[in-house]
């Protein structure tokens, strides 16, 4: 299983990383401020913390690199 998009903002991780590319951003706050992924639900954080860390648009789920969900 892959965890792939912001559910809330129906965006998916690929197009964040293309958006952040295209403005030289690489943090999960401006993504935030920018395109609104994280700040509904925010269960989205953590993953495009990965994301854009490292440049996948498909997380695996489970992750051991990512905290475990409350
Ligand atoms: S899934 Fe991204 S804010 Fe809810």
């Amino acid at each position: 299983m892959a965890v792939t998009h912001c559910l809330c903002e129906r965006t998916s991780f690929e197009d964040i990383l293309k958006w952040a590319r295209e403005r030289g951003i690489d943090s999960q706050d401006a993504v935030q401020s920018g395109l609104g992924c994280g700040k509904h639900c925010g269960i989205c954080v953590p993953f495009i913390e990965y994301a854009l860390a490292t440049g996948t648009t498909r997380v695996p789920w489970p992750c051991p690199d990512l905290p475990e969900a409350p």
